[in-house]
C-alpha cells in the first residue's frame, strides 16, 4: 500500500535542481507591469499630504495609486476590516503601505516608491506591552479569562509558591520565497491570480471585494510556496489586491513581489508575549494552583491575533494537569507590524509559559526539572479508569495521553540519567564551559479553534487511460502535503503513486476552502480525497460486479490492477472499460471533522479532535565568559500516529525543532525607539544555519496509531515539533543554573548576550 512509505517529497528533484516553479518563475505575458509600495516612515501619525510629482515622472512609472484611487473597499484584513490596503489619514507603523507604484520593472517600481514625499504630523506611538497597558490600547474591551477551581484559595494553602515573568520574542517567518502575486486580467472583468498563499479562498474573497465582483469572477491558483509557516495565511492579501486592482486599471498583467527587506518590514511576525505567573506546589513538586497572565503584542491591526491568543491560552497547561488554574489574556495594540500566524499559532508561547513555571518550581525545590514534569503529566489513558481521566483547564478530557511513555522511552534511548550525572560532574569540575540538559514534552491540540474551518473538499478524475488527476483545497509549502495526499489516493485505487498527477490548488476546482493551517492539511484533505476516490471506486465496483455477476466486495483494487475473482484488468483497462460503459469517473469529496464543539468566550468544551505528542531531550554547552553556546545533541521521539509518510514526517520534526530552537535562541527582532525594525535582512536577523543543526540529532517516530478516526490513523505533524525546540532553551537554562545559586530567569530569545546577563543574575545573591 502506498501509504506509510517513506517516499521523497513529490517535488524534491525539482526543488534541488532549481526547476520547481514558484509564482515569480511563471513566464509572464509581454506588457506585464510590476508593483511596489511606498511606505510610512513613521510609526504613528496623521498623513496630511502626499507629494507624488517626482514619483509620477520617475523612469518606468505607469501609474500611482493612493487610498482615494481605490475603486471599492480599501481593506485587506482577514476579518476585522481594520487593515486598509493603502493608509488613509492614520499611520500606524513604520512600513505601512501608503501608495502603490505601477511600473515597467520591479526595480523601477521600487526606486520610485522611495522618492514619494509625505507631510505627516507625528503622534505618540505605543511600542511595548507596558506602553499598551498604560494607554489601555487593546483589541478587546478587557482581558479574556479561562480557568477552573479556587485559584486564590489553593495558592494560599500551597506549601510553596514561585512568581516570575518571562518575555518571549517574536519571530520572522523567513520563508525562502518571499510574498508574491501575479494577476492576469481576463475578459469581462474576470481575474486570474497566482498567489503565494496558504489561503487561496481568502485571496479570492479579498480580490473580489476589491474589484467589485462576485467570487466567481476571480480564480486563484497556487502550485507551491517556498515556505509559508503561517506568514502566508493573511499577509498575501495586500499583494493580491494591489495586483488585481492595478491589472483592472491598466488592463495589463500585474506582478508584485516583496524584496526581502520590504517583506520583513511590511509583514507581520510571530506575536511576542510577556507572561507573568504565580504557581503553588507541594514538596513533591505537584502543582496545586496556577495563576498565569498572557500579554500579547498584536501590532497595529487585529489580523489573526484573537485566535492566536486563544490558542496560547488553550496551551497554557502544555502537558500538565492543573487542578486550580486561572489564565488571563490581554490582546494589546501597538504601533508595530500586525503580528500574525506563525507555526504553532500561539501554542508555543502558551507552552513556554508553562515550561518556565515547571523549570522555576524545580529550581525552588532543588530537583531535576524532569522530576517535576513527570509529577504533573496528564495521566496516560491506559493507566487510569475512565472516571479518573483528567481534563484540561477548558474541560476537554485528555483521552490519548502518552507523555509518560514517550518520556520514558526517550530517556532510555538517550541515556538521560547517565548523561545527567556526567553533566553535573562536568559542571563541578569546569568553571568556564558549563553544560546543560533538558527534556520538554509537547501536547498540541489538533483542529482549527474556529470550528467551522474544519472542513475540506477534493476533486478527483480518472481519465480513460487510467491516469488520475488529483486536486484538493490544501496548499503545498514544502511540508509534503501533496505527496501524502497522493499516497492516500494511490492507496484507495491500489495503484503506484506515480499514476497520480498532483495539481495546483485552484479555487475553480475546489471552492470555499480553509487555509492550509493548524497542521490539519493532511487530516482534512486526506479524508476529502479518500471520499472522492471511494465514490469513483464504488461506481467502478458496481459496474464490474454487475458485469461479472458477483458482489461488489469481490471487486479488488490492488497492485495496479482491478481484480474480480479470476478476471484481471490493469487499472488502465478497467478505467477504459468503465468509461465505455458510461460510468462517471470524476467525483468530488468532502470531509468535516466530527465531535468538536466549544465556547471560545467561556473557554469550555472540546476544541480539539485529538492531541499530538512529542518529547525532546537537548544537551547544550555554554561558554560562561561570552555567552556563546551550542546544541551538542538532540533526541526526539514524536507521535505522528500511523505515519502516512515517515520520511516527510521526520523532515517536519527536524525542521520544526530547529525552527523552534531558533525562535528561542538566536532569532532576535530589534526595533529602535522610533519603531523602525533594524533586523530586516539575514545580515542582522540570525536564523539557524546548517551548522546550527545539532551535531547528534536522533529523531524517531512513536509507534502507535491515532486513537481518533483520522486518515489511516495518522496524526497531524506540521506544527507540533516546532515546540520540541523548547528543550534547547531549557537546556540553556539548566547550564545557566550551574553558574550560581539564584534562579536566573532566562528570557527568550536566549541570545549570547541574554545568557551572559542570566549568568550574572544566577551568581548574584
Ligand atoms: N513545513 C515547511 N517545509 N514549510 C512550511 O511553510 N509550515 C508549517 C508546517 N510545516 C511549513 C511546514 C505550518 S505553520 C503549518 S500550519 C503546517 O506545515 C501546514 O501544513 P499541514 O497542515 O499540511 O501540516
Ligand atoms: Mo500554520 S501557523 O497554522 O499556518
Amino acid at each position: 500500500m502506498s501509504v506509510a512509505k517513506p517516499l521523497p517529497h513529490d517535488a524534491a528533484a525539482l526543488h534541488v535542481s532549481g526547476q520547481a516553479r514558484y509564482v515569480d518563475d511563471i513566464p509572464t505575458p509581454s506588457g506585464t507591469l510590476h508593483l511596489a509600495f511606498g511606505t510610512s516612515p513613521v510609526a504613528c501619525g496623521t498623513l496630511n499630504e502626499i507629494d507624488l510629482d517626482a514619483v509620477r515622472s520617475a523612469p518606468g512609472v505607469v501609474d500611482v495609486l493612493v487610498a482615494a484611487d481605490l475603486p471599492h473597499e480599501n481593506d485587506v484584513s482577514p476579518s476585522a476590516h481594520d487593515e486598509p490596503l493603502l493608509a488613509m489619514d492614520t499611520l500606524a507603523y513604520v512600513g505601512q503601505p501608503i501608495c502603490l507604484i505601477v511600473a515597467t520593472s520591479h526595480g523601477a517600481a521600487r526606486a520610485a516608491a522611495r522618492i514619494a514625499k509625505y507631510n505627516i504630523s507625528e503622534g505618540a506611538p505605543i511600542f511595548t506591552i507596558e506602553d499598551a497597558l498604560a494607554a489601555n490600547a487593546r483589541f478587546e474591551d478587557g482581558p479574556r479569562v479561562y480557568g477552573r477551581g479556587d485559584v486564590s484559595g489553593a495558592l494560599e494553602s500551597s506549601p510553596q509558591t514561585v512568581s516570575g515573568t518571562i518575555h518571549l520574542g517574536g519571530q520572522e517567518h523567513f520563508y525562502l520565497e518571499g510574498q508574491a502575486t501575479l494577476a492576469l486580467p481576463g475578459e469581462d472583468g474576470d481575474m486570474l491570480v497566482h498567489s503565494s498563499t496558504q489561503h487561496p479562498t481568502e485571496i479570492q474573497h479579498k480580490v473580489a471585494h476589491a474589484i467589485g465582483k462576485p467570487m466567481n469572477a476571480v480564480r486563484v491558483e497556487i502550485r507551491r510556496m517556498g515556505g509559508g509557516f503561517g506568514g502566508k495565511e493573511s499577509q498575501g492579501n495586500a499583494l493580491a489586491v494591489a495586483c488585481a486592482i492595478s491589472a483592472m486599471r491598466t488592463g495589463h498583467p500585474c506582478k508584485m513581489r516583496y524584496d526581502r527587506d520590504d517583506d520583513m518590514i511590511i509583514t507581520g511576525k510571530r506575536h511576542d508575549f510577556r507572561i507573568d505567573y504565580t504557581c503553588g506546589f507541594d514538596a513533591d513538586g505537584t502543582i496545586t494552583a496556577l495563576n498565569v497572565v498572557h500579554y500579547t503584542r498584536c501590532g497595529w491591526a487585529q489580523d489573526l491575533s484573537l485566535p492566536v491568543a486563544d490558542r496560547a491560552m488553550l496551551h497554557a497547561d502544555n502537558a500538565y494537569f492543573l487542578p486550580n488554574v486561572r489564565i488571563e489574556s490581554h490582546r494589546l495594540k501597538t504601533n508595530t507590524q500586525s503580528a500574525t500566524a506563525f507555526r504553532g499559532f500561539g501554542g508555543p508561547q502558551g507552552m513556554m509559559g508553562m515550561e518556565r513555571i515547571v523549570d522555576h518550581v524545580a529550581h525552588a525545590l532543588g530537583v531535576d526539572p524532569l522530576a517535576v514534569r513527570r509529577q504533573n503529566y496528564y495521566a496516560s489513558s491506559g493507566s487510569i479508569s475512565d472516571q479518573n481521566k483528567q481534563d484540561t483547564p477548558y474541560g476537554q478530557i485528555v483521552e490519548d495521553a502518552i507523555i509518560e511513555e514517550l518520556s520514558a522511552e526517550v530517556c532510555a534511548s538517550c541515556d538521560y540519567d547517565v548523561r545527567r550525572a556526567e553533566i553535573s560532574a562536568w559542571n563541578v569540575a569546569n568553571p568556564i564551559i558549563k553544560r546543560g540538559i533538558a527534556l520538554t514534552p509537547v501536547k498540541f491540540g489538533i483542529s482549527f479553534t474556529l470550528t467551522h474551518l474544519n472542513q475540506a473538499g477534493a476533486l478527483v478524475h480518472v481519465y480513460q487511460d487510467g491516469s488520475i488527476h488529483l486536486n484538493h483545497g490544501g496548499t503545498e509549502m514544502g511540508q509534503g502535503l501533496f505527496q501524502k495526499v497522493a499516497q492516500v489516493a494511490a492507496a484507495r485505487f491500489g495503484v503506484p503513486v506515480d499514476m497520480i498527477k498532483i495539481t495546483a490548488t485552484d479555487t475553480a476546482k475546489v471552492p470555499n476552502t480553509s487555509a492550509t493551517a493548524a497542521s490539519s492539511g493532511s487530516d482534512l484533505n486526506g479524508m476529502a480525497v479518500k471520499a472522492a476516490c471511494d465514490t469513483i471506486r464504488e461506481r467502478m465496483s458496481e459496474h464490474f460486479a454487475a458485469l461479472h455477476e458477483c458482489s461488489i466486495s469481490d471487486v479488488k483494487f490492488a497492485h495496479g490492477q482491478v481484480r474480480i475473482n479470476d478476471h484481471i484488468y490493469s487499472f488502465a483497462e478497467a478505467a477504459m472499460a468503465a468509461y465505455q460503459a458510461r460510468v462517471s469517473l470524476s467525483a468530488t469529496g468532502f470531509y468535516k471533522t466530527p465531535d468538536i464543539e466549544w465556547d471560545r468566550i467561556a473557554g469550555k468544551g472540546r476544541p480539539f479532535f485529538y492531541f499530538a505528542y512529542g518529547v525532546a531531550v537537548t544537551e547544550v554547552a555554554v561558554d560562561t565568559l561570552t555567552g556563546e553556546n551550542r546544541i551538542l545533541r538532540a533526541d526526539i521521539l514524536h507521535d505522528a500516529g500511523f505515519s502516512l509518510n515517515p520520511a516527510l514526517d521526520v523532515g517536519q520534526i527536524e525542521g520544526g525543532y530547529v525552527q523552534g530552537a531558533g525562535w528561542l535562541t538566536t532569532e532576535e527582532l530589534v526595533w529602535d525607539d522610533k519603531g523602525r525594525l533594524h533586523t530586516h535582512a539575514p545580515s542582522t536577523y540570525k536564523i539557524p544555519a546548517c551548522g546550527d543543526r545539532p551535531d547528534v540529532f536522533n529523531v524517531a517516530l512513536w509507534e502507535g496509531e491515532n486513537r481518533a478516526d483520522t486518515i489511516y490513523k495518522s496524526k497531524a505533524v506540521g506544527e507540533p515539533p516546532f515546540m520540541l525546540g523548547m528543550s534547547a532553551f531549557f537546556a540553556l537554562s539548566d547550564a545557566v543554573s550551574a553558574c550560581g545559586p539564584a534562579y536566573a530567569d532566562l528570557q527568550a530569545p536566549a541570545t549570547a548576550e541574554e545568557i551572559l546577563k542570566a549568568i550574572g543574575r544566577a551568581r548574584d545573591v
